[in-house]
This record gives structure tokens, C-alpha cells and sequence, in this order.
């Protein structure tokens, strides 16, 4: 029987008081509906349908890239109403999963144990011990333990308030099933709303098995609705990532002070010190040293390099035992070579450079191509834009770029070139020779040191 995904996210969140629609705030970086639709994916389905209502299109072109079917409720009449909203989609002899947009973290293992412990025709429902139930659904069992109707929190006698087993809200049964019993649904209780929790009464009555698989992870079941709630998960999601990684032999030197919002590939002996960001698919080989307050951001760095103290690094390639900052900003389109030294205090905008070579203190190299060995001194500049186009600065192997100077692009500085300090370069510099493009240095004879005037 193939499987189809049914994702709910069309309720509005008014807890989290926002204009952003709920399952579009971040969780990690992502948002989440989008870790809702990754896990269904996982599951090797290729039928996902969303079911969005508020929030609109914003949440469907947020979502374009993604291979899912969308399905529009215009009014939320309650989650039976918007499960009806997907079945057209929905070949009968499938079997479906009814996944809420803000249970973020349910993990594909637990889905997995849902759909292989419910069998056959029977309807499997996800369900947990909360220590507070309260605002849940809850499970009513009979003598025999059997489950045979989930009661909503408004609907319940104080009696069933005291249940402490709920109703994680995500589901499993055939397509047939559903087709055939949310028809008979109805809206009489106390919210007016059409219930998809109403189908086990009904499962019960035809004679269908209802089987609560439970989950065992508080955090992997919970809903977001406020950002009280959204932080929780955040640190949950962030201390798990974080156990992972020293698991796999990663040393961070306080698991609270990291944050991931992608993905991080690091081999053994890699360490990262407190308050890293990793945004996006970062890879770190091994024994690479992360200093503190370093954002790294869809950057492949190699081993034994050394990221020192407060750098951010976006889209670049940092090859073995390079050593970067304090204080640098790698843009995007930058690669380093091997033992590369890149100090304090300075910005590389796609740029190439190429083994050994060193560029330590307050520069800006953009649109660059620099060879090996290659020694770029403090406060030098390429002015690389003209206001309107880039261009591009090519330095050879073994140039020499004395202090302060600017290498006005497009210009090329020939194999072991020497530029003097201070010099303004517009023109190509050749190989093996000394460039200098500055004023002259004069003394003026004469001149007599200011006195202090006394203005009237
Ligand atoms: C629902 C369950 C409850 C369960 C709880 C778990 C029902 C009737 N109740 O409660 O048993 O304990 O979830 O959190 O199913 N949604 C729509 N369209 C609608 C209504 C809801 O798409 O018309 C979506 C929401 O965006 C959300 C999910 O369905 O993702 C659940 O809705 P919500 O109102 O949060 O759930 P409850 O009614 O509180
Ligand atoms: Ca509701």
C-alpha cells in the first residue's frame, strides 16, 4: 500500500501574535512547516499535501521549491474539515498520515512505529502522558484498555479532564477509511468545528482497531503556539544537534552556546568554541579550530585550520591549515588555499588565494586572483568598482604588495613584483621589478612652526 502525507496549516496561531503566518517562523533557521515536510519526506512518500488557509500564498511560495501538493481551506472548520480539503488528492487504497505544520520535531522514527504498529484497516493514533493535559484531547479508554473516543478539552466532563493520556493530533488509517467517515462528521460540540479526533468514535462503532502507539518524547509531539513554546523547541533542537556532534566527536566547549540553523558535517577532533552560529551546509575537517563568536555560513573548511575569534565566513572554501582572523570577513566566492594566513580586520569579496600565501592586516581584496606566496601588506585596497562595473585584480606568485597601497582594477602584478608602500596602481606592474606610483618625498626649507594667535 503506498503512503500519503496529509499536512495541516491552516490555523491561524493567534498566540503567537504575528503577522508572519505561524508554521513560517523559524525553528533552526527553517521554518517550520518545512521540518514537518522534510520528515514526510523522509518517509519515502511522494504524495504530500498541505492544507493552508491563513497566511495564504504567503505560505505556499514560501514553500515553492518543495515537491508538495497544496490543498486551500478557506474557512477553518476544524481539522476533520481540513483533512476533507486533501482527499481529493488521495488515491482510496492509500494509506494516509495526518501530520500537524506546527509539530515540528516529530521525528520519522516515531512515524515509522505508527504506521508499522497499525495494521491492516485499523486507524493508529500517536499519543502521549502530559503531566498538564490541559487544552489537549484525551483518550478515553474502555475496561479493557481499548480506545474508544478522544474527547476535546472543551467537550470533556471534569471527570475525562483528569486523563492524563491525550491526543498528539497526528493519525494514520486507510484513505478509504477516512473518506467514508469524515462525511459523517459533525459540527455539533462546543467549538461549531468539524473534529478529525470524531473518526475514532466512529472506527469503534464499525468494529475498526484503534491502536495508540505512544510517543515517548515530550518534545517531539509538541505544537508551537506562542514563541514561549517555538523557544523551548529551539534549545531542544539545538541540545540534541549538539550531543550529536560530541557524540561523533566534536568537542564544543559549551554545548548550551551553539547554534546550528542547517546542517554540519565535522570530522573527528574538530573544536568549537562558545557562541558559533552554523548557518546553511558547513563541513569542518578534522582537528580545525572554531574560535568563539564565529558565524559560519555554507563554508567548506579543511583540516588543521584555525578560524580565530569573531570572523564571519559565507559561501568560501578554506583549504588545510589556514589560518583566519581575528576579526576577518570572508565573503562569498573566497578560496583559500593551503596555509594560507588571512589576519585582523580584513574582507575578501570573491577572491582566490592560492597556497602559502599571507594577507594579515586591514585589507580589502575583492574580484582577486592572488598566487602563491604571495605577501599582501597592512591597509592595502583593491578598488575593484567603479560605481557602476567590477573588475578584476590579478597579483602573481611571489608579488609583493608593500603597505597601503591601491591596486586600481583591472590590473595585473607581475610574477615576484615588488610594489612600494603607499603606491596608487593603475597601471600593470611587471615581474621582478620594483613599482613605485607615489609623490615624491620633499622637505621645505623655511618653514617655521605655528605659534598660537590671539584673536580679538
Ligand atoms: C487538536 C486535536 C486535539 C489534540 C491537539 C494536539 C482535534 C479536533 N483536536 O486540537 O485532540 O490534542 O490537536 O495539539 O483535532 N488546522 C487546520 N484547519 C482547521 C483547524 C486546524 O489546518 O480548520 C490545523 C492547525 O493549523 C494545526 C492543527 O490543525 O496545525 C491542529 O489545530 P489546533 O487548533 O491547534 O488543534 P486543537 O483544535 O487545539
Ligand atoms: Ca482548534
Amino acid at each position: 500500500m503506498s503512503l500519503s502525507i496529509i499536512i495541516l496549516a491552516a490555523g491561524q496561531g493567534k498566540r503567537m501574535k504575528t503577522s508572519l503566518p505561524k508554521v513560517l517562523h523559524p525553528l533552526a533557521g527553517i521554518p517550520l512547516l518545512q521540518h514537518v515536510i522534510n520528515t514526510a519526506q523522509q518517509l519515502g512518500t511522494k504524495n504530500i499535501t498541505v492544507v493552508y488557509g491563513n497566511g495564504g500564498n504567503a505560505v505556499r511560495e514560501k514553500m515553492q521549491h518543495l515537491p508538495v501538493q497544496w490543498a486551500y481551506q478557506e474557512q477553518q472548520q476544524g481539522t476533520g474539515h481540513a483533512v476533507t480539503q486533501a482527499l481529493p488528492n488521495i488515491p482510496a487504497d492509500d494509506q494516509v498520515l495526518v501530520l500537524y505544520g506546527d509539530v515540528p520535531l516529530i521525528s520519522q522514527e516515531t512515524l515509522t512505529h505508527l504506521l508499522t504498529a497499525t495494521k491492516n484497516n485499523a486507524l493508529g493514533i500517536l499519543v502521549a502522558e502530559r503531566e498538564n493535559p490541559t487544552g489537549y484531547g484525551r483518550i478515553i479508554r474502555d475496561r479493557a484498555g481499548k480506545i474508544t473516543a478522544i474527547i476535546e478539552q472543551k467537550d470533556a466532563t471534569p471527570e475525562q479532564q483528569q486523563i492524563k493520556e491525550i491526543n498528539t493530533g497526528i493519525l494514520t488509517t486507510t484513505a478509504k477509511n477516512l473518506k467514508t467517515w469524515l462525511p459523517q462528521v459533525s459540527n455539533k460540540n462546543s467549538q461549531d468545528e468539524y473534529y478529525l479526533t470524531d473518526v475514532v468514535a466512529l472506527a469503534v462503532k464499525e468494529g475498526c482497531e484503534v491502536i495508540g502507539v505512544k510517543a515517548d518524547c515530550a518534545e517531539e509531539t509538541q505544537g508551537v503556539n506562542d514563541r514561549i513554546e517555538l523557544a523551548h523547541l529551539e534549545r531542544y533542537y539545538q541540545q540534541q544537534y549538539a550531543k550529536q556532534l560530541m557524540l561523533q566527536g566534536v568537542t564544543l566547549l559549551d554545548p548550551k552556546r551553539f547554534d546550528i540553523r542547517g546542517e554540519l558535517v565535522a570530522a573527528k577532533d574538530v573544536t568549537i568554541d562558545i557562541n558559533v552560529i552554523i548557518e546553511g551546509k558547513v563541513t569542518i575537517g578534522s582537528n580545525t579550530k572554531i574560535g568563539p563568536n564565529v558565524i559560519l555560513r555554507n563554508v567548506q573548511i579543511g583540516e588543521n585550520v584555525e578560524i580565530k575569534a569573531n570572523c564571519v565566513l559565507e559561501d568560501a572554501i578554506i583549504e588545510n591549515e589556514c589560518a583566519v582572523g581575528p576579526f576577518a570577513r570572508i565573503r562569498p566566492g573566497t578560496k583559500l588555499g593551503k596555509k594560507v594566513h588571512i589576519g585582523n580586520f580584513v574582507e575578501l569579496k570573491k577572491t582566490e588565494i592560492s597556497d602559502n600565501s599571507k594577507v594579515n592586516h586591514l585589507t580589502y581584496l575583492g574580484d582577486a586572483v592572488i598566487g602563491k606566496n604571495v605577501n599582501v601588506g597592512c591597509g592595502v585596497i583593491t578598488c575593484n568598482y567603479d560605481g557602476v562595473n567590477k573588475f578584476q585584480t590579478i597579483i602573481k606568485d611571489g608579488a609583493f604588495i608593500g603597505s597601503d597601497s591601491q591596486l586600481i582594477a583591472p590590473v595585473t602584478i607581475g610574477e615576484n613584483a615588488y610594489i612600494g608602500s603607499g603606491s596608487t596602481i593603475s597601471k600593470d606592474a611587471p615581474a621582478d621589478k620594483l613599482t613605485i606610483a607615489r609623490a615624491k618625498q620633499v622637505t621645505l626649507e623655511g618653514w617655521k612652526k605655528p605659534i598660537k594667535k590671539t584673536f580679538i
